[in-house]
This record gives C-alpha cells, structure tokens and sequence, in this order.
C-alpha cells in the first residue's frame, strides 16, 4: 500500500534537506527521497554541497593553506617548522571524514524532526493535484502519495563537448576533490568559481596550475576593480596561469596526459600538455529519472524546471527549487527557497530576496560581494559614490600577517543607500554578512560609518570604507 505525505521532497542536497525539515517542523507530514551514496557505498544526504561541492572543497583549501603556510608564512612569526612535508592521503582521508561528519549530521536531523528518509531515485509516477504518486527505484522500493511535492534534484557539470569526464585524466569537481596525487602539470578549463577554487588548492599543494577561459574578461561578475586585484594576486603572487580568451579546439586524452588544442583571438593556434585537466565550465540542471515528461512538469529551453517567483511549477502542488531552477548556483540560495517553499505549503508567506544573496570565492585572499558592482550601477545609470579602504591600513591585518586586499562600498549618490558591497581580503566570507544585514535593513552607508566596530578587528574595514563613501575615512 501506498504511503503517504504532506510533502515529498525529492533530492536531499541544501535545498532538499532544508525544504523537508521546515515542511516537518510546521507540523505537515515529510519525506524525502535522496539517491547518492558516498564513496564508502552507503547513503550519503547533503547533495553535491556536502559531498563533491561546498564541504569538501573547502575542507581541503584549508589543509591546502595550512600547508602553504607552514611551508612559507611561519618564519615570519618567528616559528620554525623543519622538514615540511604533504600526506595527501591523509588530506583526503581528513575531507572525507569532514563529508561524512555533515551527512550523518543529515541523518540525525530528520530523526530529530521526523522527516521519513528513503533511499533511491524519485520519479513521478502518476496521480494528479492533491494526490501525486511518486515512486522510488533503485534502493528503498516504495510508492508514495503526496499532497506537495518539491523537486529539488540539484545540478551536474557541464562537460565539454568532445571531452568526455573520465574519472582519470579529465575531471569534473568530484574527480578535482580526489586526486591521489599532486599533478606536476595541472590545466583547467573555465576560469570560473570551481577552477580558481581547485586550482588554488592544486597550486598551493605543488602543482604548476594553467587555466584556460573562454572569456575575454576575467570574473566579468565581480566589481572590476576587485577582479583587477585578484588577477594581480593569482597571477603575480601565486603563479596561477590563466589563460583568456581562449577556444578551446580539442582535447585529446592519452595514456599518462592529456593535450589542449585551443587558439587565442589574433595569438594563433596553442597546445597545452598536462598530467590532469579540470573542466569546470558551468553547471546544467538535474532531472535525469524524475519522469518530468510524463508526469506533464515544464523545463525551460536550458533544462531547468520553470517555476514562478514563488518556485511553483505549472503542476498545482508541485513546486521546484535551489540549482534546477533559474537563479545562482549557490547552496544558501537553495536553502532559502526549501524554507520559503515549506512556508507557502504551510500556508505561510515564504521570502527569498534575490538582491542580497552573497557570493564568495574561497581562495586566498577570499573574494565576497552582494548588491550591485560600481560599473552595473553605471550601465544602468543610477548615479552613485563608492569609498574603498585597504586592509595594509587595518591593524588586524597587519597582525595577521595578511594585508591584501580592500573593502569597496558603494552607495546611491542621493539617498547614501548602500547598493553593494565588494571584498577582497582576509575573512571576506564573514565580514559579508554585515553587508547583507545592512542591505536587507536597508541601510545607508552612513548608518555603517557609525556603527561602533571592535577594534582591532577586520570589521573595521567595512566602517573606514563607509566612511570613505563621504571621503572621511580615518585611517587611510
Ligand atoms: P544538490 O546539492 O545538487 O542536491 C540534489 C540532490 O538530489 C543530490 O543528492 C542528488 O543525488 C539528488 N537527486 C537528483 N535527482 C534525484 C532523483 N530523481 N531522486 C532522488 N534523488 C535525486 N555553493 C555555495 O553556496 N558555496 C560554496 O562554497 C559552494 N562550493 C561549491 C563547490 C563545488 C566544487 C561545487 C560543484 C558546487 C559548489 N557550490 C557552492 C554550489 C552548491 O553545491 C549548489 O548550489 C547546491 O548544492 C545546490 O543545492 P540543491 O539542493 O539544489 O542540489
Ligand atoms: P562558473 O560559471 O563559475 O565558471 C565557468 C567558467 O568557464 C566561466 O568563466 C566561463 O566563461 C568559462 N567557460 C565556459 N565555457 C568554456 C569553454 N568552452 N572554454 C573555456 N572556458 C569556458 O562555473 P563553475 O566554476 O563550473 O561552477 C559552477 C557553479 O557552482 C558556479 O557558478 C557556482 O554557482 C557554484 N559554485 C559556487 C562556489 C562558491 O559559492 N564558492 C564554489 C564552486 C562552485
């Protein structure tokens, strides 16, 4: 016989989990169906976040840095450290254990919540508004019926057309994330999050680290002037090789390496050799085995699932959410539209405000931003004045022995409204979150200006660039 729920969630990554414990603790009966399994074979809940994304990665750009540090930043403090040397195995053992500590973290809240977990591949198998049948393959056998389903079955990588992903020498980030060994010649194709992320890690772990990007540009997305700062970082300091504007003609794996045909515009034809090769060029929505088609669920012209701005497809009670539908990539964006979906099931008003989701990049220094850049604001011809203050004039950070970088505040020239907030530095990916409050309260950059911060602290940062909006920094 049929079981049968309230909601169904299917896909147990950020988006999914989050959407089933907050469907569970507004009181309606839940279950989610989640079918990865971890390399250890077993049930593995978190999604791509917790097992090939958010998690691991930067378990190991942390091992990576502590690494690089005790090889190259301890002296400076004084500290000797003889006879450095890298167990990767034991790095990846670490990670792993990392993955394995947030899935059983999973696992204990939808006990904790009363979520029914069942393991296998959810698909839709019938039924109609009210009463959607949806069956689960491959693992817990089961038939279910829901009132509410959520899809939120995540995103895979983009593979390069004619460069198939083989788990050995050309890797997507689940093959980035468990290299048995450092590559002397590592070249990665797209110059976006995942390979400036995993390149890092290879780079600082000994790996001579090429990237080639399509684009012109690099980190069009970012504030221009933080993208200027971060090439000069990656580039000059850490011996990153990008690569722009390249065409990428073949990719020709042999037994040992692989070759990289490609050609930059008016730079001629190029071969690049390497021992591994990353593609990280994008993402594409998740809907392999949910019986979209039959069951009548609309995707848009790229795949992903259509939804309205409140994440309803065109099936009534069906809804959809996190990285298969429109919108970033981003785990917390994913988790914010679970809990907003769950809401509106309960009756409810769900709220996702789409102007104030951070982005960060974990590398070092981290790169963080939310709002606008300097140059959208000027395309779209909103007057507008920024202030900008250097961490080498942050006595936290001289302490810290990490001064790269700065805070960029812009604000609307009329109203002082902060319209957006970019960082390059030390901690970017906390002292954001003072930015988003301060967005989300719609605050100016004023009220910033006068906020006592803790001294000394980074924080600081953020209070001298809203001063510098007006011209009136302190110490710069
Ligand atoms: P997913 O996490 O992809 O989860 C979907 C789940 O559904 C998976 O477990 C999948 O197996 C399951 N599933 C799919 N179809 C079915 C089906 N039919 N039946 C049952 N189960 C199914 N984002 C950040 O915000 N910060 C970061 O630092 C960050 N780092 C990243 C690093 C890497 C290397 C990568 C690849 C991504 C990173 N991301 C990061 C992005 C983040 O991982 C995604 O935005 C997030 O995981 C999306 O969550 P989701 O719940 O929509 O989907
Ligand atoms: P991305 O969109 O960040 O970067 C892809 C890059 O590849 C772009 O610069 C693009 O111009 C380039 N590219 C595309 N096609 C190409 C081609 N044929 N040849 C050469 N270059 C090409 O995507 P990425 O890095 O794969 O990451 C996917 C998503 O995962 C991100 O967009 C982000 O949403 C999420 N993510 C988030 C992280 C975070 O929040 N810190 C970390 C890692 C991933």
């Amino acid at each position: 016989m049929s079981k049968s729920f309230d909601v169904v969630v299917i896909g147990g990554g950020p988006g999914g989990y989050i959407a089933a414990i907050r469907a569970a603790q507004l009181g309606l009966a839940t279950a989610c169906i989640d079918e990865w399994r971890g390399a250890d074979g077993k049930p593995a809940l978190g999604g791509t976040c917790t097992n090939v994304g958010c998690i691991p990665s930067k378990a190991l750009l942390q091992s990576s840095e502590n690494f690089h540090h005790a090889a190259h930043g301890f002296a400076d403090h004084g500290i000797q450290v003889k006879g450095i040397g890298l167990d990767l195995a034991q790095m990846l053992k670490r990670k792993d254990r990392v993955v394995r500590q947030n899935n059983d973290g999973i696992v204990y809240l939808f006990k904790k919540n009363k979520v029914a977990f069942f393991h296998g591949r959810g698909g839709f198998a019938g039924g109609s508004a009210g009463a959607w049948q949806v069956k689960v393959a491959g693992g817990a056998e089961e038939a279910i019926t829901a009132r509410n389903v959520i899809v939120a079955t995540g995103s895979s990588p983009r593979p390069l057309p004619g460069a198939a992903f083989d788990g050995k020498l050309v890797l997507d980030n689940a093959g980035a994330l468990a290299l048995p060994e450092v590559p002397r010649r590592l070249g990665v194709i797209g110059a976006g999050v995942i390979g400036l992320e995993m390149g890092s890690v290879w780079r600082r772990l000994g790996a001579e680290v090429t990237m080639l990007e399509m684009l012109d540009a690099f980190l069009p997305a970012a504030d221009e002037a933080v993208a200027k700062e971060a090439w000069k970082i990656f580039t000059r300091e850490q011996g990153l090789k990008i690569q722009l504007g390249a065409n990428i003609a073949r990719v020709t794996p042999g037994k040992k390496a692989v070759a990289v045909e490609y050609s930059i515009k008016g730079g001629g034809e190029h071969k690049l050799e390497c021992d591994r090769l990353i593609v990280s060029i994008g993402r594409v929505p998740h809907t392999e085995g949910l019986n979209a088609d039959a069951a009548g669920l609309k995707l848009d012209a790229r795949g992903f699932v259509e939804v309205d701005a409140e994440c309803r497809t065109n099936l009534p009670g069906v809804w959809a959410i996190g990285d298969v539908v429109r919108g970033p990539m981003l785990a917390h964006k994913a988790e914010e539209e679970g809990v907003a979906v769950a809401e509106r099931v309960a009756g409810h008003h769900g709220h996702v405000d789409f102007n104030t989701i951070p982005w960060v990049i974990y590398t070092a220094p981290e790169i963080a931003w939310v709002g606008r850049t300097e140059q959208q604001l000027k395309s779209e011809g909103v007057p507008c004045r920024s202030g900008q203050f250097p961490f080498m004039a942050n006595g936290r950070a001289r302490a810290l022995g990490d001064t790269r970088g700065f805070v960029k505040f812009v604000a609307d020239a009329q109203t002082d409204r902060i319209l957006g907030v970019h960082i390059i530095g030390p901690m970017a990916s906390e002292l954001i979150s003072e930015a988003v409050v301060a967005m989300e309260f719609g605050a100016s950059a004023e009220d910033i200006a006068l906020i006592c911060h803790a001294h000394p602290s980074l924080a600081e940062a953020m209070k001298e660039a809203a001063l510098a909006v007006a011209g009136r920094s302190l110490n710069s």
